[in-house]
């Protein structure tokens, strides 16, 4: 079953001069598939990631999320409901507790569970849950990049988006943070689509595209990169 599917996205600048940053992006993932994004700083994969995720609007093209083509009344709905994000700036809330960001979108979403619960599930799978009520801007940069993974994971998406999710870790929880989210992506039978420089995460997935000169290819062969 396919998830998203994107057709011939482009995406234009036109300050401070015109450029053509995306030149006709063509992609589709399906359900319980993973995908890792590779390209140069600056080719455009946080660009790309977030018109994916609906948060940009593309110049041109037309992208469907779980078969409903998006527009600007219905995209919020829909990324409340169905996307994970975990940017390449946290955006979490520094003076706001620990638990109380991981929650966040729960609140947002007017989910009405355990939050208390799921949180600290979703702080422990991540390695912070004695963290839990400390004030954000109290943890060192891997620490909020760990907790702007467990928020990703909140609304129970089917789909995450990351942006290179595990750029200020160490080996360990890199590890760490990979396992989770392919594990999620096998047994849950959630989608991933990763941006990352790290080759050998990007080898972990089920297929890896780069982004180069406006287009993404399929990459057989990461060892040239
Ligand atoms: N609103 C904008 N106006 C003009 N240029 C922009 C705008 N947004 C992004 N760009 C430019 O588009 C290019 C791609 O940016 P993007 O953040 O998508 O790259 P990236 O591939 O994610 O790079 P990195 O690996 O460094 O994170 C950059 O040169 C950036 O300056
Ligand atoms: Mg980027």
């Amino acid at each position: 079953m396919t998830v998203l599917i994107a057709k011939n996205i482009k995406k234009s600048f036109y300050s401070p001069q015109q450029t053509e940053l995306l030149k006709g992006i063509d992609l589709t993932i399906n359900h319980q598939e993973s995908l890792a994004i590779v390209g140069k700083s600056g080719a455009g994969k946080s660009t790309l990631l977030h018109i994916l995720g609906t948060l940009d609007t593309p110049s041109k093209g037309e992208l469907i999320i779980d078969g409903v083509n998006i527009k600007k009344t219905n995209c919020y709905a829909i990324r409340k409901k169905k996307l994970g994000f975990v940017f390449q700036s946290h955006y979490l809330l520094e003076n706001y507790s620990v638990i109380d960001n991981v929650i966040m979108p729960a609140k947002i979403a007017r989910m009405c569970f355990h939050k208390q619960d799921l949180g600290l599930g979703l702080l422990s799978a991540v390695g912070l849950q004695e963290h839990a009520s400390l004030p954000v801007k109290l943890l060192s940069g891997g620490e909020k990049q760990r907790l702007a993974i467990a928020r990703a994971l909140c609304n129970n998406p089917g789909l995450i988006l990351a942006d290179e999710p595990t750029g200020s870790l160490d080996s360990f929880h890199a590890e760490m943070v990979y396992d989770l989210l392919l594990r999620l992506v096998k047994e849950q039978g959630k989608s991933i689509i990763i941006v990352t420089h790290d080759l050998k995460a990007a080898r972990l997935c089920d297929r890896t595209l780069i982004l180069k000169d406006g287009f993404l290819s399929e990459v057989t062969n990461t060892i040239n990169f």
